[in-house]
C-alpha cells in the first residue's frame, strides 16, 4: 500500500466569518476525501466540524465544495486529484455557514413543507393501486434522490441571488412537484389543487432557465432537468394554452 502527503486547504470559521487554513495530511490508497477529513480531525484539528453519516453516498449529509465543485465528501476519491495538487474544501455556498464545513440547510426543509403531499385516489385502498410500469419507472428515478441538496446549492437562481429564495423552490423540490403531477393516481386536482399552476406561480418554475447545472452535480445521476423540469414546463404550457381550459377559465370568471 502506498501513502503520500497531500496538501489541503479547508475553510474554517462560523457565521461571523472565517478563512482557508492549510494542512498537510497523509493519504492512503483507495481513500476518499472524507477519510482525509477524519484523519485531520484525529491528528491535527479535533474541532473541525463536518457533517456525515453513512460514508456510502446514501445519506446526503456530507455535501461540500471541493476545488469549487459541489460534491459529496464520501464519494470523491483522492485518486481524482494529482498528488501534488492542493485540494480545497469549502462549505456549500448557497446556505448559511454554521461552522467550518457544516451549513444550515433548513431552507430546503422549509421548501419541502410547502409542497402538498400525494393525494390518494378516492375509493381505492392501499394495495388496490394499479399503475403502468412506465409510470412506476418514471417516478422511481426521482425517488433515488438522497436530499444532499447539491443541486439546490448549485442552481444560480439562488446561489447568486439570495433574494430569490422566498419565491424559488429549487430543482429538488420542483422535481418533487413534477413527480406528483406525473403520478397517475394523484388526485390533487379533484381536491382543487392545481400542481402545475402552483409550480409556476408559487414555486418559481419560471425562474429555471434550464442551465442543467443541477443535473451535472447530482450524485444519483438523476436527469433533473430533462426528465422533471422541462416536462413540467411543458405541462404548464399545455394547461395554460389548452383552448378547453382557456374557455373554462373565461366562463368561470364571468
Ligand atoms: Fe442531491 Fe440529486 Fe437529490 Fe438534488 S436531486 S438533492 S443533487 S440527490
Ligand atoms: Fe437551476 Fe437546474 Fe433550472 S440549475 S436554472 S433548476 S436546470
Ligand atoms: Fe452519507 Fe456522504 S456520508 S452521503
Amino acid at each position: 500500500m502506498s501513502t503520500y502527503d497531500a496538501r489541503f486547504r479547508i475553510w474554517r470559521g462560523d457565521a461571523d466569518g472565517g478563512g482557508l487554513t492549510d494542512y498537510t495530511v497523509e493519504v492512503h490508497d483507495g481513500e476518499v476525501v472524507l477519510d482525509i477529513v477524519h484523519r485531520l480531525q484525529a491528528t491535527q484539528a479535533p474541532d473541525l466540524a463536518v457533517r456525515w453519516n453513512c460514508k456510502a453516498g446514501k445519506c446526503g449529509s456530507c455535501s461540500a465544495e471541493i476545488n469549487g465543485r459541489p460534491r459529496l465528501l464520501c464519494m470523491t476519491r483522492m485518486s481524482v486529484f494529482a498528488r501534488d495538487e492542493t485540494v480545497t474544501i469549502t462549505p456549500m455556498r448557497a446556505f448559511p455557514v454554521i461552522r467550518d464545513l457544516v451549513t444550515d440547510v433548513s431552507f430546503n426543509y422549509a421548501k419541502a413543507r410547502e409542497i402538498p403531499a400525494f393525494v390518494p385516489p378516492a375509493g381505492l385502498a392501499p394495495g388496490e393501486y394499479r399503475m403502468k410500469q412506465e409510470d412506476v419507472d418514471r417516478s422511481q428515478e426521482f425517488r433515488k434522490c438522497i436530499e444532499c441538496f447539491l443541486c439546490q446549492n448549485t442552481c444560480h437562481v439562488v446561489r447568486d441571488h439570495e433574494e430569490n429564495k422566498p419565491v424559488f423552490a429549487g430543482p429538488r423540490f420542483l422535481m418533487r412537484i413534477a413527480e406528483l403531477d406525473m403520478h397517475p393516481l394523484d388526485a390533487a386536482e379533484d381536491s382543487g389543487l392545481d400542481r402545475r399552476r402552483t409550480a409556476q406561480d408559487d414555486h418559481g418554475l419560471g425562474y429555471c432557465n434550464i442551465t442543467k447545472c443541477c443535473t451535472e452535480v447530482c450524485p444519483e445521476d438523476i436527469a433533473i432537468t430533462d426528465n422533471a423540469l422541462i416536462p413540467m414546463k411543458e405541462r404548464v404550457v399545455d394547461r395554460r394554452y389548452d383552448p378547453v381550459v382557456w374557455l373554462g377559465n373565461r366562463i368561470r370568471r364571468r
